[in-house]
């Protein structure tokens, strides 16, 4: 899939842009019941955070395929539900459900959150379920998303805890990495990990003008498909960029360790690994340090 330039972007986002607005993305589309499934586990502790009522102008950003959003234009079933996100393959998924499920108050929009001119304070919450470690930037997207917010608007966040907290990356990444050393991304640079200190997440939210910073860990099990072959076929779509580099026997090693890590976390309730995240809860001040 061509990533779409027509998507305006902070050009610290554009490498994302071209992730998610490609073959990501749409990977991440095409297998939209698993991904949507994948955290369900933690959605309860993020809605209860989140305190959405039944008039609330909700954001959600960096949506997906849009089973939060779904989910909270149904909490504010007198208010509505704004989904964004840089993929146009996982909104194409997010309005066909939304129209599927009957919503009338959700629309999706395909911006870079961080730079997209938001009606300023239309929102009352801000979501966003493992998005915020995308941005470029975070304190500059976090003050975007908080000028959408009004004044006392909140935004709450679900970000990873770091490796050592989330079996599911170090058994997966172990397995197919094959016995090399993987080079680490460089600190700071987006990914999944990006957010994983608490200390860090509570400066970049302070930074960005946000107050009452409150940080929470859970963890819970998260589901990677029903049997070992579904799980198998998910992650070796997702993670087997990291076979590059391995001769034959390299690649046949690394997928069998593979499936023999995935079966052995196959359960009755499906393929479940261990995973540890942060719910963080900001409230956003009218006037940001950065205005
Ligand atoms: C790991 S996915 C999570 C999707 C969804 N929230 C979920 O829980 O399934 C991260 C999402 O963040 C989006 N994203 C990353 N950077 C973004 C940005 N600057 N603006 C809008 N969306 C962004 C990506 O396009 C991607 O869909």
């Amino acid at each position: 899939m061509t990533p779409t330039d027509s998507v305006p972007v902070d050009p610290a986002n554009t490498a994302q842009r071209s992730a998610w607005d490609g073959d990501e993305g749409a990977f991440w589309a095409a297998h939209a019941d698993h991904f949507e499934r994948a955290l369900t586990a933690y959605h309860p502790r993020l809605f209860e955070t989140a305190a959405i009522t039944t008039r609330d102008r909700v954001l959600d950003v960096g949506c997906g395929t849009g089973r939060t959003t779904r989910d909270a234009a149904r909490i504010a079933s007198a208010g509505s539900a704004l989904g964004v996100d840089l993929s146009s393959a996982m909104l194409d998924v997010a309005r066909r459900r939304a129209t599927a499920e009957g919503l009338t108050n959700v629309t999706f929009e395909q911006v870079d959150a961080q730079v997209h001119g938001f009606a300023p304070a239309s929102c009352d919450v801000a979501i966003g379920a493992t998005s915020a470690m995308f941005f470029g930037d975070r304190v500059a997207a976090l003050v975007n998303i908080g000028r959408a917010l009004r004044p006392g608007g909140r935004v709450v966040l679900l970000t990873w805890q770091p490796p050592h907290c989330n079996e599911w990356i170090r058994e997966l990444t172990t397995a197919l990495a094959a016995g090399r050393e993987l080079p680490t991304p460089p600190p700071g640079a987006p990914g999944p990990f990006t957010l994983a200190d608490p200390d860090v997440l509570r400066a970049v939210l302070t930074e960005a003008g946000y107050h009452r910073v409150e940080v929470e860990g859970m963890s819970a099990p998260m589901w990677f498909g029903h049997a070992t072959e579904d799980a198998f076929g998910l992650v070796a779509g997702l993670l087997g960029w990291m076979l590059e580099g391995l001769d034959p026997p390299g690649r046949a090693r690394a997928l069998d360790d593979l499936r023999a890590t995935i079966a052995a976390h196959e359960t009755p309730d499906g393929v479940l690994y261990g995973s540890g995240a942060w719910i963080t809860s900001a409230t956003w001040a009218s006037v940001s340090p950065l205005s």
